[in-house]
């Protein structure tokens, strides 16, 4: 289901060369050796008595309120962002949710900016309002500051008892102040599991509770992923493009190819990016070595990055992201630029080729990974495929897949500085 298509320098893709090495990352990755592996197998053995509480439990946001706020940072919302932007209409929260009963959705808790802040607290006073808090730690600066402010307005709208039953938390089993607060105040709780870490955590509760509620098929997500795991469980290199992928990054990466350039030409998928950020930064950028994750939009960033791409410093390689078929495709049988061409996916997929032809002249690698629709089925499959392809890269390089020292190093410098206020 995942196409890989590739231009790169002769001998970059020598499987047999690296097929000892794959033997053994597959086992260490298929045995779970490493902490915080739980993820490889998660899609074939989630609880379905979890998944049908996550459905019920999304039914009775609907039914409660208007408005839900998400509140997390990092892989404890990345992945439910990613994923609505990618399903749901762009107009969800202007149209769409109205429309067919389902409440807006807004996130919070990812950054400090006191005007969204500000804004937010405007635009709920309007709605009926639950909030959905996301943390797997329980004490992040950014989400605790967003909910400790939103649980304030709730009570204060709400009194205590009914505010109390408009919060859901997602976080420890057992661990964190946001588990000891959710089992006092009696919130409806999901848990993130022990041996999945945040950036692998968005088809656990994380990321399902969300998307359930903006209505998308989340056990459809699950099968794609399921999917993939039984896919690429195949330690045979030349048939795991998975696993192919993976080798490629590590490959030209070992050539200079220090950045990787995640680029759309489908609007849609644009947070999907933020997300593989998040994966392959804080997995594999570390002691020194990595590919530095970054994106761009087409055709929007063609006109601003575009003569990087075809004259910049030789440092990066491109990796499109592309969908074979787009389901409400708009004809373009009356454009007088358009030609022969009948569609605006047709056109893009034509702009697509046509920049990779311009970016190749300079002999840059460039990959496409093709998928073949935007589905809730093809998100669940994107997603582990970039999971594990993430974890062979790192293996490859030699780096820890699942920690994120550098991210932990800046959350204990703020603790230092508030405690000396
Ligand atoms: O991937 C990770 O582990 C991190 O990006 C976390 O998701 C992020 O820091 C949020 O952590 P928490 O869920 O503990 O609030």
């Amino acid at each position: 289901m995942m196409e890989l298509d590739y231009w790169v320098q002769p001998g970059t893709d020598d499987w047999a060369q690296y097929q000892p090495k794959i033997t053994e990352i597959h086992h260490k990755l298929m045995n779970k050796e490493d902490a915080y592996t739980g993820w490889v197998d998660w899609p074939q053995r989630i609880d379905p008595d979890v998944v049908q509480d996550i459905l019920h439990t999304a039914k009775d946001i609907r039914q409660k309120c208007t408005a839900l706020v998400v509140i997390g940072i990092g892989g404890s919302y990345l992945g439910a962002k990613a994923c609505i932007e990618l399903l749901q209409s762009p107009f969800y929260n202007e149209y769409y949710a109205q429309q067919t009963g389902h409440p807006r959705i807004y996130f919070a808790g990812h950054h400090l900016s006191t005007i969204y802040y500000y804004e937010l607290l405007e635009r709920l006073a309007n709605e009926e309002i639950c909030l959905c808090v996301i943390s797997k730690s329980g004490t992040t600066l950014e989400p605790s500051i967003a909910f400790e402010m939103l649980r304030g307005y709730l009570r204060e709208r709400y009194g205590m008892e009914e505010a109390a039953k408009r919060i859901y938390a997602i976080t420890d089993a057992s661990k964190g102040a946001l588990r000891a607060e959710a089992d006092e105040q009696g919130y409806k709780t999901f848990v993130v599991p022990d041996d999945i870490g945040g950036r692998y955590s968005v088809l656990t509760p994380v990321g399902l509770l969300p998307i359930a509620v903006a209505g998308i098929d989340i056990q459809a997500m699950l099968n794609g992923a399921a999917m993939a795991c039984k896919e690429y469980d195949n330690e045979d290199l030349t048939k795991n493009v998975c696993y192919q992928y993976g080798l490629l990054r590590y490959v030209l990466q070992q050539q200079g190819k220090i950045v990787e350039i995640f680029e759309v030409y489908e609007g849609r998928l644009r947070y999907f990016t933020e997300w593989l950020k998040q994966l392959f930064g804080e997995s594999e950028c570390k002691d020194g070595k990595g590919v530095i994750p970054m994106s761009l939009q087409m055709s929007t960033d063609l006109h601003s990055m575009g003569q990087f791409l075809q004259e910049g410093r030789q440092i990066f390689f491109e990796t499109t992201l592309t969908v074979e078929h787009i389901r409400r495709d708009v004809s373009l049988e009356h454009s007088q630029f358009a030609g022969n061409v009948k569609t605006m996916h047709m056109l893009n997929l034509i702009v697509e080729d046509s920049a990779r032809k311009a970016h190749m002249k300079n002999n840059t690698p460039n990959i496409r990974l093709t998928v073949a629709d935007l589905s809730a089925r093809s998100f669940g499959y994107m997603v582990y495929f970039f999971e594990k392809a993430c974890a062979v890269s790192c293996y490859l390089t030699g780096v820890n897949p699942f920690d994120q020292p550098g991210v932990e190093d800046y959350k204990s410098n703020i603790k230092a500085a508030l405690r000396s206020e």
